[in-house]
């Protein structure tokens, strides 16, 4: 699976309002170029207004594809170093990669498991945008309460030669599954790989075709 990541070139064209998403913000995350904070799938961005508070001198940017979920909290006082964009992940990675920016930390809080196993290229280790999600660097972070989805995330790591801790999670509420699963008794897994240091090559052009349908 991990082999195909990097054995063709992956031309999947941006969707012109991520591309629009993404401009809009540019200039507010090159002020912030060597302090961002990526909650990559925040939901409706509690994670990434908690994670704006640990990291006061960062830029926490979440992203989701939801506008529905986005929307749900928005009345509270959002801090000044949180942003919040609707954006497809697939391409919003890509775009950041392209436009040269690396992450300071980068989390992803209870990713969709597609559990199916037909579905295995869904989950992002299995998804072709794996390359551009690790190009990005930093101290990456991983929770899920599925131990396999943990398994599988820290078995690409360490086939690409990333040094990868895996352990259960205590719930520290950062997010509303976590909070949803804590509460229903289940078992939570976390990953961290440090990749500040690891330069992974990715398997695409560096201006991408802009398609103008809306991926979702
Ligand atoms: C299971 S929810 C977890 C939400 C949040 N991180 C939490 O822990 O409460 C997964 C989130 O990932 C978002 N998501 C899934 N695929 C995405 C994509 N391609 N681009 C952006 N967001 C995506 C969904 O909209 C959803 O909000």
């Amino acid at each position: 699976m991990l082999e195909r990541h990097w054995a063709h070139a992956w031309m999947r064209p941006v969707a012109a309002h991520t591309v629009a998403s993404f401009e809009q913000y540019l200039e507010r995350l090159q002020q912030a170029r060597e302090r961002l904070v990526l909650d990559a799938g925040c939901g409706t961005g509690d994670s990434s207004r908690q994670l704006a508070r640990q990291f006061p001198d960062s830029l926490v940017v979440g992203v989701d594809q939801s506008a529905y979920r986005l929307r749900r909290q928005r009345q509270e006082k959002d801090p000044e170093n949180l942003l919040l964009i609707r954006a497809d992940l697939q391409d919003f990675w890509r775009l950041l990669h392209d436009a040269g920016f690396r992450l300071q930390r980068h989390f992803i809080f209870y990713p969709n498991p597609w559990p199916k196993k037909m579905h295995l290229q869904r989950r992002w280790h299995g998804h072709p945008v794996f390359p551009w999600l690790l190009a990005l660097g930093g101290e990456l972070e991983l929770r899920s309460n599925w131990s396999l989805y943990v398994d599988e995330f820290a078995h690409a790591l360490k086939k690409l030669g990333i040094a990868v801790r895996t352990e259960q999670a205590r719930a520290t509420g950062v997010s509303p599954f976590e909070s949803k699963y804590a509460l229903s008794g289940q078992t939570l897994y976390r990953l961290r790989a440090d990749l500040r240091a690891t330069a992974i090559p990715v398997p695409g052009p560096k201006v991408f075709p802009v398609a103008d349908h809306r991926a979702d």
